[in-house]
């Protein structure tokens, strides 16, 4: 039985729950992995208009072994923006995440905006098994024998060739490289900065909850961050969603229970089970807190400005009589139908528009962040077991989480005592209503190893183009940042100069 919508997007959440439906009571942790026998439609994003052309560099699929297989090549997508630059000026490089790289260069106008000002070179790197850059063509999804090839080591080990490539191509050696990256891509540019000190002269870390693993932090924390984005609106916000998935639950067992839920919720075709519509009313609610934007966005969906304000007053403002269950659907309809032009919700299907799938086998082999509901949480209350997920995996692509890997590899406990005696010049920028900030580094390391945190941020709203309407805290936030990569490079060219 797979009664969940897998719930794609860059840091794919998981649901923490199932529904306590009678054949399934147990309350388990779904990763989308186990979630996936849905068919997910693959659709193509229009193209955005870019300034950036677009090139394909031969990439080695394998950094870390000399089998004689490890040396084949695949084409990896990089965009580039020469405009500003000049000879030994800067480059800002992104550091792809999981999805297609055009869409990760059109969400991030921060870097174009601030590029005319350090005269940089702009490159967007697509992460390998996303986008344009698959190593086996169509077969790359095929088994773990090609996905195996899919992990963050691969990915910043691809990074920092095609940088040297690049630099050595443009006779530009000593241009100082700063790595960018928001979400799982500020994961990236973090840990670059620390494993590729020689490449990268610092790193711009936005919204990358690189604590998110083993137990250094609660597990709860994520839920409980959305939880708490609703409840600063409105206590009773908080409470009719909370108390709306017992009305859920009550409907799978009536008569025509489903037939009249798919009615109310206008869906495309009638519903299967109740738990396609947990699956869809916990994405509107999780993902809006996540793009909780000061101003009208689009990144996900098109959404107005603070829209986790507009989700509560609709369900503050709902008829006396309505239903929790009707006044949660009516806000989960701002996340879907903000454009107005949905005739009806594909509640069990959904489309991949940005081609993200591939973060299921990650979250499956390396990327294992345990998350639990707790009975404060808006979600209902569930734990996380390790070993229903591990068997999910197994089933799924035949091998089994690592789930200390992460940690391993790239450290994160006690992080601050770590890192202040190793590493320097990386930003952390996080938005507390981002419930991805629970996981981030919130405090500064060292006097170049920074932290800035706002109140009202979402996910990586500093990479946003600048617009009319942004707050004074986001100006801000951008200033400081833009000041201390100025300090990075000054430093670096003084110490050129002095070489
Ligand atoms: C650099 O030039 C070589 C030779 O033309 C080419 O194969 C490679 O793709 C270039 N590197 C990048 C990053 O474009
Ligand atoms: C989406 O919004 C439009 C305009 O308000 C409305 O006519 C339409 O019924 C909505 N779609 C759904 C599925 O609710
Ligand atoms: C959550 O609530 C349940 C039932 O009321 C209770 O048994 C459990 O101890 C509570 N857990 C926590 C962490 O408070
Ligand atoms: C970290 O230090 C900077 C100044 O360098 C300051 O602006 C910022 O508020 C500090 N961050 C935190 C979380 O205290």
């Amino acid at each position: 039985m797979a009664p969940f919508r897998s719930l794609l997007f860059l840091f794919i959440i998981t649901l923490c729950v199932t529904l306590t439906a009678p054949a399934n009571s147990l309350p388990t942790f779904f990763p989308r992995a186990a979630a996936y026998q849905s068919p997910v439609k693959q659709a193509t994003a229009p193209k955005p208009n870019l300034p950036f052309n677009t090139h394909y560099f031969p990439q080695t699929l394998d950094h870390f072994t000399f089998q004689p297989k490890s040396y084949k090549t695949f084409y990896q997508k990089y965009l580039i923006n020469t405009q500003y630059w000049h000879k030994g000026a800067p480059i800002f490089v992104y550091t792809g995440n999981e999805g297609d790289i055009d869409w990760f260069a059109a969400n991030t106008g921060f870097m174009l905006d601030i590029a005319p000002k350090f005269k940089a070179l702009l490159v967007f790197i697509e992460h390998r098994f996303y986008g344009e850059s698959m190593p086996f063509g169509k077969d790359s999804y095929m088994s773990a024998k090609t996905l195996g090839y899919l992990n963050s080591q691969q990915a910043l080990a691809d990074f920092a060739v095609l940088i040297r490539s690049l630099k050595q191509n443009l006779s530009s050696e000593a241009s100082p490289v700063v790595v960018f990256g928001g979400s799982y891509g500020g994961m990236l540019a973090a840990w670059f900065r620390l494993k590729y000190p020689h490449v990268a002269v610092g790193a711009l870390a936005s919204s990358a909850p690189i604590l998110q693993f083993d137990k250094i932090i609660p597990w709860s924390s994520f839920y409980d961050a959305v939880s708490q984005d609703f409840k600063d609106v409105s206590q009773n916000c908080y409470e009719v969603i909370k108390g709306s998935w017992a009305e859920l639950e009550a409907i799978s067992t009536q008569k025509e229970g489903l037939t009249e839920l798919s009615k109310a919720f206008r869906t495309c075709k009638t519903l299967h089970s109740t738990a396609s519509v947990l699956g869809w009313l916990w994405t509107a609610f999780v993902y809006t807190a996540m793009v909780n934007y000061p101003t009208e966005a689009n990144f996900l969906k098109p959404l107005p400005a603070y829209p986790v304000q507009q989700m509560c007053k609709i369900i503050d403002k709902s008829p006396s009589g309505a239903t929790k269950l009707s006044r949660a659907f009516a806000a989960a309809s701002l996340y879907y139908n903000y454009s107005r032009t949905e005739n009806c919700f594909e509640v069990e299907h959904e489309v991949d528009t940005h081609g993200l799938h591939g973060w299921d086998w990650q979250t499956c082999t390396e990327m294992v962040m345990p998350m639990t509901c707790s009975n404060e949480s808006m979600f209902p209350p569930s734990g996380f077991d390790y070993k229903r997920f591990a068997e999910q995996c197994q089933m799924k692509y035949g091998v089994l989480p690592r789930q200390h890997w992460i940690t391993t590899e790239f450290g994160g406990e006690r992080i601050e005592e770590v890192l202040k005696r190793f590493g320097s010049n990386i930003i952390f920028s996080n938005g507390m209503q981002d419930p991805w900030s629970r996981g981030g580094v919130l405090r500064n390391i060292s006097t170049s190893i920074i932290a800035l945190v706002t109140e009202k941020g979402a996910h990586h709203v500093d990479f946003r183009a600048a617009t009319k309407d942004d707050p004074d805290w986001l100006m801000e936030l951008r200033r400081q940042e833009v000041e201390i990569i100025q300090k990075w490079l000054n430093e670096y060219y003084f110490d050129l100069g002095h070489a």
